[in-house]
């Protein structure tokens, strides 16, 4: 198949290029390496270096790579930023978005797989995990893009029946991740204790978040090439776990015996984020490979190695 991958050099889009390409799909990726790392770019895709909000470039590149799929990935992904920067957070993630629906539209391309926030367009979740009808509550300029995003994708469905999986993704963790950024706790945290420095937590370390290994999204979005279509799917491990446990499981797994730096609580930070993922289960007969456990046995293992390569 022939797949386009927008994000395709960044942490989630490159592990997906190199899934795509060990089984025999042609992929080809638009990303503009602002957060996306030029090593993560897979030597047998086509790479082009651009901007999802040059609209111009975005046709062309369309119209020479003709695309049956495309899986949309690229986005500004700090949900600080957009607080900060709201217009520059819609710039890229719906209007960079708008682009590439209008392009395969014109392109003819058959189906678009997002890549949708679970961890902030539910916002605040109680004891129960909420399902796809659950309806969204976003809290942040990014988690309102997401939303919104969505919408339009439903209108390409129905206006030009261009289909599409919705997948919402609860907090990824894996190789590749940003260990620098703003997102990312296990990846900082991974970093941190490997170089045995200070790991910060703010408030009291009980928020509870969703947290999926990396291969088991990518493997979501194998499935979703044939399956899930026009549907809305949560995509976690539907276990919340809190800072306070997940630094606990990862200081075993490395030897790591600092005591975390206790911060105060960051304004705005939601308490509790779980996904129902049943529907992932019935509609992609998808469910993580990976526990918590395993999965970050896999990431201090990546992180290590990049340390001894430095
Ligand atoms: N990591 C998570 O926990 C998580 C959770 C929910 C949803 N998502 C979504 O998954 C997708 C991938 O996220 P990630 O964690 O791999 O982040 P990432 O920052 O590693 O990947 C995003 C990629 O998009 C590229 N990009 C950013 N702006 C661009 C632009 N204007 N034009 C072209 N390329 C651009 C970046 O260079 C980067 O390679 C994003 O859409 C993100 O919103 C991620």
């Amino acid at each position: 198949m022939k797949i386009l991958v927008t994000g395709g050099a960044g942490f989630i889009g490159s592990n997906i290029v190199d899934a795509l390409i060990a089984k025999g799909d042609k992929v080809s990726i638009i990303d503009n390496l602002s957060t996306g790392n030029k090593k993560n770019i897979n030597p047998q895709s086509a790479f082009y270096k651009a901007d999802i909000s040059n609209e111009k470039k975005v046709f062309e590149i369309f119209k020479k790579e003709k695309p049956e799929i495309v899986i949309h990935e690229a986005a500004q992904i700090d949900v600080r930023k957009s607080v900060l920067d709201p217009a520059y957070d819609a710039k890229v993630n719906i209007m960079g978005s708008i682009n590439i629906l209008k392009a395969a539209q014109d392109s003819g391309v058959k189906k678009i797989i997002f890549a949708s926030s679970g961890g902030t367009i539910y916002g605040e979740c109680g004891a129960k995990a909420p399902d796809e009808n659950v309806c969204g509550n976003p809290l942040s300029p990014y988690g309102i893009a997401k939303f919104s995003v969505e919408f339009y994708i439903k209108f390409y469905w129905q206006i030009y029946g261009l289909k599409y999986t919705i997948l919402r993704y609860a907090n990824v963790f894996g190789p590749r991740q940003d260990p620098f950024g703003e997102a990312g706790v296990v990846a900082i945290f991974a970093k941190r204790m490997l170089a045995g420095e200070d790991i910060f937590i703010y408030g009291d370390g009980k928020q509870m978040r969703d947290y999926v290994f990396v291969g088991d999204v990518v493997n979501a979005n194998l499935k979703a090439l044939t399956k899930g279509d026009n549907q809305i799917i949560n995509i976690g491990s539907q276990k919340a776990v809190s800072v306070l446990e997940l630094a606990k499981i990862m200081a075993e797994i490395t030897g790591y015996t600092k005591k975390p730096v206790m911060k105060p609580k960051r304004a705005g930070e939601l308490f509790k984020n779980f996904l129902n993922c049943a529907k992932a289960k019935k509609v992609l007969n998808w469910k993580p490979q990976y526990d918590l456990k395993k999965g970050i046995a896999k990431t201090i293992e990546f992180f290590d190695n990049q340390r001894s390569k430095e």
